[in-house]
């Protein structure tokens, strides 16, 4: 039986905005006007996602290590169970997706979402500048609404996207989420305007006592909002060793990747 489709909903964590920008292009390829759920920042994860029977839902994160964030897991683990047609999206930073469209397809399936289409796409790395440089770009962006326009002529229908699709063999256990570094910042004390982006856009407020100079380590995920998003450049990761790897894995993963999509085989070839 078709769904009939009533309302969407638009879920994702993107401390970037690499993964928010690729979820709206979809978002507009299939014409709705979702209601958000923008995971991002502690105030918004404190509020409950409550989803209409049958409501569409487009799920949407980063990779972190070949896999979801932690952040991401839980958000989907507090998701109502119930049979809604679903569109799983990863967003990695032209390294690789690793095992995360795999392990976000197999999380909404335990959440009883039918997958009605996936995809993983390219955004500027987190600790870079040149790798993925200024993607999403508009190629991107167009390859993201196309894929919405054939996602929503998925939910008309009764296919849905088969685990082999994405996994291409099997995968589980996932790969072991490599550990997080343990990173360090420097900040320009003279660059420094205290205007304090960086401590509001912290998805896990590891700022202490408002002091853009005081992070609290144990709590830092390691997303580089921080560093991106700093109106003035004040601020960089501080290990050499760290900056070593970034430079080593910028020259390892230099070819520009391009976006990889899932939909149902009946669907026009030019969407698949
Ligand atoms: C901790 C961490 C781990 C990451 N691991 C990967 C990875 O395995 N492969 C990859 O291509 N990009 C990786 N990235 C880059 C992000 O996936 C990429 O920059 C993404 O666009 C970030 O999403 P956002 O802009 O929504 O925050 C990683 C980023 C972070 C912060
Ligand atoms: S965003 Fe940049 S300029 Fe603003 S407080 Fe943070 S480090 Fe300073
Ligand atoms: S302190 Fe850590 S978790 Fe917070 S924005 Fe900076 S890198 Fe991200």
């Amino acid at each position: 039986m078709a769904h009939q489709v009533i309302r969407n909903a638009l879920v994702y964590f993107s401390p970037t905005g690499g993964t928010r920008a690729v979820a709206k292009s979809v978002a507009q390829g299939l014409a709705i006007n979702p209601r958000e759920f923008d995971q991002t920042l502690p105030a918004d994860r404190e509020k409950k996602i409550l989803l209409e029977d049958a409501e569409f839902v487009l799920l949407a994160f980063p990779v972190y290590g070949g896999r979801l964030p932690s952040l991401a897991r839980d958000v989907i683990a507090q998701l109502p169970r119930g049979k809604r047609p679903a569109a799983a999206v990863v967003v990695y930073g032209n390294v690789g997706p690793g095992d995360a469209l795999v392990e976000l397809y197999d999380l909404c399936i335990g959440r009883d979402f039918e997958i009605k289409a996936a995809g993983a796409f390219v955004g500027e790395h987190s600790y870079s500048s040149v790798l993925g440089r200024n993607r999403p770009d508009d190629a991107d962006r167009e390859r993201a609404r196309v894929f919405g326009v054939g996602i929503r002529q998925t939910l008309f229908g009764n296919s849905v996207i088969p685990r082999e699709a994405i996994a291409k063999g099997p995968v589980q256990p996932y790969r072991v989420q490599e550990p997080r570094q343990a990173l360090t910042f420097m900040l320009k004390p003279r660059s420094c305007e205290v205007c304090r982006l960086c401590i509001h856009s912290c998805p896990v407020g590891a700022f202490i006592g408002g002091d853009p100079k005081k992070i609290d380590l144990d709590k830092c995920i390691g997303c580089a909002a921080c560093i991106k998003l700093c109106p003035h450049k004040a601020r960089r990761f501080g290990d050499d060793d760290f900056l070593d790897e970034v430079a080593l894995m910028v020259a390892n993963h230099s070819d520009a990747k391009a976006p990889a999509v899932y939909l149902p085989p009946n669907l026009p070839e030019y969407l698949g």
